[in-house]
Formats: structure tokens, C-alpha cells, sequence
């Protein structure tokens, strides 16, 4: 989700202590260009040299092996409510050095995903109702509707980018439905869903935070106006819960209208790039291209590998509440813990041939949802989406191929997604 991952949130560190000259410059390598194209070369380097690494120099505890990240996600001893990273955005040293990130993570705070124990359990507790099984039956027919939409607007034979037609679009009308959001504001949610995702993203820039900052206020008080207009009607969809709640004082306005703002970016950005980040794998494999086709019985484990192969988010955060030993590593109360997932996905001692694209992979144990209390609420619409859209986009287009080189966006650490994916379609075989 936006904040799926805050690493950015630490003061400079001034360093009073030799660095060791062979210790692993984390940030440099996580954000180098190179990598971000392709990750995983030097996320398998890595994951050679150990499970658990500690990086000295920004005091953050990296883990890249499955069964260390396994212990880690699901324990309660190691939380996800950042307030309590020892020298991290809450500390005077971070107010004084960054104010504007400082309100920035303030004003993000009251939801979900910052908050462990009891509080996540009443705030979490609002929203499930909506991602139950009977909830995903009565989407399935929307999701169906709103594909065969954008299908109908893409020419039936030619050239398209993916990622603008189908896979961008899709997931943003199916959460403005969730919400009984109107199709006339989609761009203006969608520019605020672009300025919120980046919370927390080291790649941030102090105009970005304000563009943030900004975005924030602004969709806060949309929602305002739209729970306000609301009164005295009863729903059963994700804002009347929400709705709901505020008014029997399960949660406070401030915790209303943040989860709900995190709710539609967290479920925006993902799901777009596990569409697009999905199609680029099949067509880079037309061996198992032609395998989904043959048999669309595969659709659920086809998703479920892409989500391991390519998982969109490259890190899921947890913050220790409590001294926690992992494989041999003692990670101290109050330090940051970042699962680098690209690695953990692909860790060849959980998985075999790890590196190949397998659609009928069984026992598929990726991380790409996070694990624990925090396990993403929203998987269940993500991997509804992506089964509609994937069987969409064949059933109508026997023939697709790349027409070009895709574009991996570069601007974000904590994202692995395509801007363009420029595809070649045709209707009949
Ligand atoms: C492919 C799509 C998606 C991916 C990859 C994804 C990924 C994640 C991850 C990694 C986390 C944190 C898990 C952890 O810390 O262990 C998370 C949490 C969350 N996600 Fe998603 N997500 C997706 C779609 C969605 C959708 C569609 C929604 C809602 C409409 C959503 C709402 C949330 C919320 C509210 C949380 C916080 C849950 C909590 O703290 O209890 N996500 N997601």
C-alpha cells in the first residue's frame, strides 16, 4: 500500500564511528537505475551473502531469505505503527531536520497499516465486511462490466499501451465503484492516488512531499463533503462501513478519512502493476502464454506466480516492538526491519527453480501481500481483479505481442511497476 514500505523517515546519519569499508552501501544499490530495471541479479548476489543483513550506516536490519521474513511478518513482537522507530520521522532530530516530511508522516499516521495490537485490530475490523467472499461475488460482475468497457474502446486489431487502455484505468473505476465514487472525479483521484503512493519512498523530493502534503488535504476534505452528503442514508459498501464506524465512535474522523484515503491508494497502484507487471511475463514466456490459454483453469495459480515473479512492491516494513531473534540476528526494540520481497520470492530454498515463470506452480508461498496481522486487506479484490482481467484481455485478443520495448518506471524505490507496455493486439487469431 502507499506506505506499505516507509523507508524514507531517518535524519541524516552524522556518524561518529569508522565505516566499514566493505559493508554493503544499501541505499546506493537499492536505488541505483541499473537495478531498478532489473532487480534481481543483485537481489540473488545479496541473498547469497546471508538471510539477515544489518546495514550499519542507516541503522535498518535488511531481510531477503523466506523462512527469516516468514518469522518476522507474522510475529507480534516485530509491529508495523512507525512512531516507534528509534530515530526515525517521529524523533525531534527528524521534526528539525525535515518539517514537512515530519507533518507529512503525521498527517498520514492514524490508519491501519501505522498502528499494531489492539488499535490495528479496531480499525482493521471496520473494513474486512467489505473483502469477504460474498462482498467479491456481487464485485465480479462490475470488474466484468468495466474490462469489457475499456476492451471495447481498444481498436480490434493495432497498437495500444497496456498500461494507459487497460491495466491503469481498471483497478481506479473498480475502488471509485467500491466507494460510489462518481466516473467524472477518476483523474482528479487518480492525481492524488499518484502523490500519496510515494509517501514514504526514499526517491521522495522535498516538492513531492509538499505535492503530498497537498494532495492529502485536498482528498481529506472531498471525503469530508462526501460522508457529510451521506447522512441518514444506510450503505453497505466500503464508505458506509467507514461512515458507520464514525459515527458509533469506533473510530475518529481523523482515523476515518485516513483509512479511507489509504484504502484507494493502496488499492490502486498495486493492482495496475500486477496487471501490467503480469501481461509483460506472458509475453516474455509464450510458452506459458499458450499454457493459459489452453487451460484457463490455471487463472488463480497464474496470478499467484506473478505476484511472486514480479511483485510491485520491492519492500515490506516492520519496526521491532521488542528485542527479536531471527536467524541468529538480534534486532533491537525500536529498529526498522525491511523484507526485500523481489529476494524473498525467489529464495531457492523455499522455492524451486526459483527464477523460472511456473503458472501451475503449486503451494505458491509468496509474499507479495505481506503476512500477519497486516496481511493486505484488499488481496482478495486484487487477485478478483486480476483473474477478470487476465481472462478478459485473451478471451478477446488471440493475438497479443509486444510492440516495443515496455518502460519500467524509475522514479520510485518501493515500486516495481510499467509506465508503458506497448502491445500489438488483434480480435481474430
Ligand atoms: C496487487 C495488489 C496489492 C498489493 C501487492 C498489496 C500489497 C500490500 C502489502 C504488502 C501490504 C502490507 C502487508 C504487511 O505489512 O504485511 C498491504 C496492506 C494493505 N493493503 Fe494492499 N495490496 C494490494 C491491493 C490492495 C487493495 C485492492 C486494497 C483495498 C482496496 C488494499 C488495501 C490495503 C490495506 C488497507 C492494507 C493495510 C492492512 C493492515 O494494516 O491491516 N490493498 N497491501
Amino acid at each position: 500500500m502507499a506506505d506499505d514500505c516507509q523507508t524514507e523517515g531517518t535524519a541524516p546519519v552524522t556518524g561518529d564511528k569508522p565505516e566499514d569499508e566493505n559493508a554493503i552501501d544499501w541505499w546506493s544499490i537499492l536505488s541505483d537505475r541499473d537495478f531498478l530495471e532489473n532487480p534481481y541479479p543483485e537481489l540473488r548476489r545479496l541473498q547469497a551473502l546471508g538471510p539477515v543483513h544489518f546495514d550499519e550506516r542507516n541503522g535498518i536490519y535488511f531481510i531477503l531469505g523466506h523462512k527469516a521474513f516468514a518469522r518476522v511478518s507474522k510475529s507480534s513482537e516485530m509491529g508495523r505503527d512507525t512512531r516507534n522507530w528509534a530515530g526515525g520521522w517521529n524523533s525531534d532530530d527528524y521534526r528539525q531536520y525535515d518539517p514537512v516530511g515530519f507533518k507529512l508522516f503525521s498527517e498520514f499516521q492514524p490508519q491501519m497499516i501505522n498502528s499494531d495490537g489492539e488499535e490495528h485490530k479496531r480499525m482493521r475490523k471496520v473494513y474486512e465486511p467489505a473483502f469477504r467472499a460474498q462482498a467479491m461475488t456481487s464485485m465480479a460482475p462490475l470488474i466484468e462490466q468495466q474490462a469489457a468497457r475499456l476492451l471495447d474502446a481498444m481498436p480490434e486489431e493495432g497498437e495500444v499501451d497496456f498500461i494507459e487502455a487497460f491495466a491503469g484505468p481498471l483497478p481506479l473505476r473498480v475502488l471509485c465503484e467500491l466507494f460510489d465514487i462518481p466516473e467524472s472525479l477518476d483523474e482528479t483521484i487518480g492525481r492524488w492516488s499518484a502523490s500519496l503512493i510515494r509517501i514514504g519512498d526514499i526517491l521522495m523530493t522535498p516538492d513531492q512531499k509538499q505535492e503530498a502534503l497537498d494532495a492529502l488535504s485536498e482528498f481529506k476534505d472531498f471525503l469530508r463533503e462526501q460522508i457529510q452528503s451521506r447522512e441518514g442514508r444506510q450503505e453497505d459498501n466500503l464508505m458506509g462501513l467507514a461512515i458507520q464506524a464514525n459515527r458509533d465512535g469506533t473510530l475518529n474522523e481523523e482515523e476515518t478519512l485516513t483509512n479511507l484515503v489509504s484504502m484507494l491508494v493502496a488499492g490502486h497502484e498495486t493492482t495496475v502493476t500486477l496487471i501490467g507487471n503480469g501481461m509483460l511475463l506472458l509475453l516474455r514466456h509464450p510458452e506459458e502464454l499458450a499454457r493459459l490459454r489452453n487451460d484457463s483453469g490455471l487463472i488463480r495459480t497464474a496470478i499467484e506466480e506473478f505476484l511472486r515473479m514480479e511483485p510491485g512492491g520491492n519492500m515490506i516494513l516492520r519496526v521491532a516492538r521488542e528485542d527479536f531473534e531471527v536467524e541468529g540476528t538480534v534486532i533491537p526494540k525500536g529498529a526498522p526491519v525491511i523484507g526485500l520481497i523481489g529476494a524473498i520470492n525467489r529464495d531457492p530454498a523455499r522455492f524451486e527453480r526459483a527464477d523460472d515463470l511456473d503458472l501451475a506452480r503449486p503451494a505458491n508461498a509468496q509474499f507479495t501481500f505481506g503476512g500477519g496481522a497486516h496481511f493486505c486487506i484488499g488481496a482478495p479484490l486484487a487477485r478478483l481483479e486480476a483473474q477478470i482481467a487476465f481472462a478478459s484481455v485473451l478471451e478477446r485478443f488471440p493475438h497479443i505481442e509486444l510492440a516495443g520495448e515496455p518502460e519500467w518506471r524509475l522514479d520510485r524505490m518501493n515500486a516495481r511497476g510499467l509506465g508503458h507496455l506497448p502491445l500489438r493486439v488483434r480480435t481474430a487469431a
